[in-house]
């Protein structure tokens, strides 16, 4: 944690906090705990899938967990669309299917909600003087573009992959718009909003190429 953790206003701490267990979700965790044998199949069944990439994930989750280990996530609660949207990818992960796989988890949830969530993180961060926490998100950032891309390379059904991302982002949305009242302490909503439209739009892009 950073030595001005406790000078920054209480709303924006919680903000912070809030949407940090989006990245770390420790109240949850075991619910989904048979993400972590699913997916490192996943490791071993894409080729280029490297278990480096697996690890980074680890070591994300290991940064929220020591920056906030005086003031722990596990306290956060989550909205039910959060949990839902998880609940789905881990269905996701049990087909095996590889293109179900990338498009809920590279396309959408690291593509444009993650995305999302740590440029306001890091915005924040700046804004606030939290330079330990900042150099951290920054890193994370650098790890999750080349997730993202190496996701997108594994898309091979582009009609499916269009289909899959205008069902999924208004859940995406959803879970953004349920936690408006701690995020927009953070930043203004419709900045939030635009910024995951923008990404959308950027994906269906790529997707169309
Ligand atoms: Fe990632």
């Amino acid at each position: 944690m950073d030595l001005n953790w406790n000078q920054i206003p209480e709303e924006v701490r919680f903000g912070i906090r809030y949407l940090s267990a989006h990245f770390y979700p420790k109240r949850y965790m075991s619910r989904w705990s048979i993400l972590k044998p699913l997916s490192m199949k996943f490791v071993g069944n894409v080729r280029g899938y490297s278990p480096q990439q697996y690890q980074e994930e680890l070591d994300h989750f290991e940064f929220f967990e020591s920056y906030f280990r005086d003031d722990p996530l596990s306290e956060v609660e989550l909205p039910s669309s959060y949990i839902d949207f998880f609940d789905e990818l881990m269905k996701d992960f049990e087909s095996g299917d590889i293109q179900r796989i990338v498009t809920r988890f590279h396309l959408v949830t690291e593509g444009i909600l993650a995305t999302t969530g740590l440029n306001v993180l890091r915005n924040a961060g700046e804004r606030y003087g939290l330079t330990r926490f900042t150099q951290g998100i920054k890193h994370i950032i650098e790890d999750e573009a080349r997730h993202i891309n190496f996701g997108l390379s594994l898309v091979t059904d582009k009609t499916f992959a269009l289909r899959r991302l205008n069902e999924i982002y208004p859940q995406a949305v959803k879970i953004v718009s349920d936690g408006r009242k701690h995020l927009e302490a953070l930043t203004p909503f419709p900045d939030i909003v635009k910024m995951m439209e923008e990404l959308r739009r950027a994906r269906e892009v790529q997707l169309k190429i």
